[in-house]
């Protein structure tokens, strides 16, 4: 990688960062495709939010990825904000156009991406999402317009049911909510065709732990986890035995990342490169 005076700058702004995997699978693209960008990591605290936005239009940053915890304290310094990110009052990726900030989030539509490129079409299905948190948000917001039904299962019920309602309203569908227990898992499977698992349980260092009990997965459920440290979680590898169709983490990583990618270069992100770079790096912390 050359960086020269027209290099164009890209970067993630989060606090802690020091994890990120987005260097990694971001600037494997851009050398793939031969672009001369290059992507960092910056540590930026609560209350750096508005002096990082105004550095942003100042040295003419190219695009930006938000993570935790600053996915909704950036929304005031935007110019516009797309109607999913308004929704889920979240945004994850930002692009600088000519000095405008524009706000979306690509974390419903990388995991929409991720179940279509394994050949899981959510169309008409139905389908069991756990979790109500940022990323469970803005899965059930992408997966609402698709699914024939959904139901969402979190161990706090308030944040399911007001997502439910909210559903409910925009998309008119059958849209549940419910406490997570063995019991409701037990029952929502009953029937489901698609399985998300979009809390943190199972990740690092809980990587024994899963929220469903292995018998009760099928051949003919698609199993997505969204955690992906480790690559292969509890919960893939039981659904792995089962013989069920296994998405894992990595995947809407990488299909999130792409769809940023797609919005900041106006290029087909190569998907390919960006898994094999984050499963290098994955493999070797
Ligand atoms: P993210 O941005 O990754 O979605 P988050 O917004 O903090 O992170 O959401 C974490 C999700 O994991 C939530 O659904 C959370 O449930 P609560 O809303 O009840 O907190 C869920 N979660 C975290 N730890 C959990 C555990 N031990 N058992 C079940 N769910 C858990």
């Amino acid at each position: 990688m050359v960086i020269s005076g027209k290099t164009r700058v890209f970067g993630v702004i989060g606090d802690p960062i020091e994890h990120t995997l987005s260097p990694v699978i971001y600037n494997a693209a851009f050398e793939a495709l031969k672009l001369d960008c290059v992507f960092l990591a910056f540590k930026v605290k609560s209350d750096g939010i508005a002096g990082a936005l105004d550095g942003i239009r100042v040295l003419n940053v190219h695009g930006l990825n938000v993570t935790m915890p600053h996915k909704e304290a950036v929304i005031k310094y935007l110019d516009e904000i797309d109607p999913m990110a308004k929704f889920l009052n979240a945004v994850n990726t930002i692009q600088n156009k000519n000095g405008k900030l524009l706000g979306f989030n690509t974390d419903g539509i990388g995991a929409l991406n991720a179940l279509k490129a394994n050949r899981i079409d959510p169309k008409g299905k139905k389908v069991l999402l756990l979790g109500a948190g940022g990323a469970a948000r803005a899965i059930a917001y992408t997966l609402a317009s698709q699914a024939g039904e959904l139901a969402i299962l979190n161990r706090t019920l308030q944040p399911a049911e007001e997502l439910s309602n909210l559903l409910k309203q925009a998309f008119k569908k059958k849209i549940t909510a419910g406490t997570l227990s063995p019991t409701t898992i037990k029952a929502y499977l009953v029937g489901a065709d698609v399985l998300i698992n979009a809390t943190s349980v199972g990740m690092k260092p809980n990587a024994n732990q899963t929220s469903v009990q292995p018998e009760w997965l099928k051949h003919d459920l698609a199993v997505m986890d969204i955690v992906y440290n480790p690559i292969e979680t509890t919960l893939a590898k039981d659904a792995k035995a089962a013989r069920a169709k296994v998405i894992s983490g990595v995947e809407m990583l990488i299909y999130q990342g792409a769809a940023s990618f797609e919005i900041w270069t106006s290029c087909k992100a190569p998907v390919e490169v960006m898994r094999k770079a984050a499963l290098n790096h994955l493999q070797k912390v």
